[in-house]
This record gives C-alpha cells, sequence and structure tokens, in this order.
C-alpha cells in the first residue's frame, strides 16, 4: 500500500464482484454488452439491468470508460473501460492501457467517489504482458492520484498470485514505487 497525496493505493487479492465500493472498473469490451473474465463475472452478479444500460450507452471504445449503476452488485457503480489487445507492442497499446485507467479515474473523480476497484485491464483475454501492465497500471495511477480528490482508496485487485506479486513489487511494503 502506498500513500498518494490524499489516496491510498492498495492491493486486494481476490474476486472485484464482492467488494463494497463506490465503483468497480470494468475489463469490458466495446460492446459493454458482457463477455468473459471479469466483464462476466460482473454481468453475472449485477444481472440483466447491466447489459440493458450498456445499450443505452452505446458501447464504448478502447481506451475510453463509461459509468453505469451497479445494480445487484455490492459497488455503486460499474466504470466500463475497454483495454486494448494486445499485438506485440507495436500499435499503441501501452498508450491505450495508460488512457483506460487515467479515464476511469477521471470519472470517479467527478463522481465525487471514495473508492475504486481495478482489474488488471488487459491481461487475460487481450493478452497484455502483465509485468508491463503492471507498471503501467500503478505509473498511471500514481501520476493521477497527484492530485488531490474525493478518492480515499484505489484498489489493484489481483485474481492471480503473479499479478499479486507484480503489485507488490512496485507498490508493497518493500519499495513504494518511484513517483
Ligand atoms: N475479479 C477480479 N479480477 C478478475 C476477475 C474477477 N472476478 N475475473 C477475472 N479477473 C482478472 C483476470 O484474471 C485478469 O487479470 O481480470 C484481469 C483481466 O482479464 P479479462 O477479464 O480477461 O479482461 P481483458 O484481458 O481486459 O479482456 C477483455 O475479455 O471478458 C472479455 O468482454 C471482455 O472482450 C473483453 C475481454
Amino acid at each position: 500500500m502506498i500513500a498518494v497525496a490524499t489516496a491510498r493505493l492498495e492491493i486486494l487479492r481476490g474476486d472485484t464482484t464482492e467488494l463494497v465500493v463506490d465503483a468497480v472498473v470494468n475489463a469490458a469490451n466495446p460492446s459493454l454488452q458482457g463477455g468473459g473474465g471479469v466483464d462476466g463475472a460482473i454481468h453475472r452478479r449485477a444481472g440483466p439491468e447491466l447489459a440493458h444500460a450498456g445499450r443505452l450507452l452505446g458501447g464504448c471504445r478502447t481506451g475510453e470508460a463509461k459509468l453505469t449503476p451497479g445494480f445487484r452488485l455490492p459497488a455503486r457503480f460499474v466504470i466500463h473501460t475497454v483495454g486494448p489487445v494486445w499485438r506485440g507492442g507495436g500499435e499503441g497499446e501501452a498508450d491505450l492501457l495508460a488512457s483506460c485507467y487515467r479515464s476511469a479515474l477521471a470519472i470517479a473523480r467527478e463522481q465525487s467517489f471514495a473508492s475504486v476497484a481495478f482489474p488488471a485491464i488487459s491481461t487475460g483475454i487481450y493478452g497484455f504482458p502483465r509485468s508491463e501492465a503492471a507498471d503501467i497500471a500503478v505509473r498511471t495511477l500514481v501520476t493521477s492520484l497527484a492530485t488531490p480528490s474525493a478518492l480515499e482508496r484505489v484498489i489493484l485487485v489481483a485474481f492471480d498470485e503473479i499479478t499479486e506479486r507484480l503489485y507488490h513489487h512496485r507498490i508493497g511494503p518493500r519499495r513504494p514505487w518511484p513517483s
């Protein structure tokens, strides 16, 4: 865990659909109609209203983020963002992934959320290398959180041990990420 301005950036191992936070971030696809991975888990727990809300939003472009209610989730809201599909790193994937974290945080800031939880966007079905994705996630969040906001807790949710370890190497007790 590290403190950045008024917020705490922390790591949690587990299922983001169980978190009681203002918003969980969803690693969605452009249709916002659900899918596999964390997208599937969020839609299953939130219920069918979530896909309907996604339809009303008219989808989402890669690197951008959109807000819906959380419906049956314990989280109040879902911030849907679409990560880049990894195609070798030469097609702007790193910038697009950073944009996902920035766009989602911008919505959290606009909404004055106090707590938001991020999955490891793009590192599952979309194939983004986990280590580079962890660097981008931590660097982007630390930079964005340097501007004070209502955010108190920003949670990096690790669904597997490797991801958890990668996050801990960057913001664990041993060596806080160089700001
Ligand atoms: N809670 C937290 N993290 C989870 C959960 C969960 N319940 N389920 C999966 N994850 C993790 C994965 O282990 C991975 O680390 O979320 C991260 C992102 O993986 P994916 O969900 O596969 O998302 P992504 O790689 O961004 O691919 C998005 O997959 O599900 C479809 O519709 C989605 O087309 C989109 C694509």
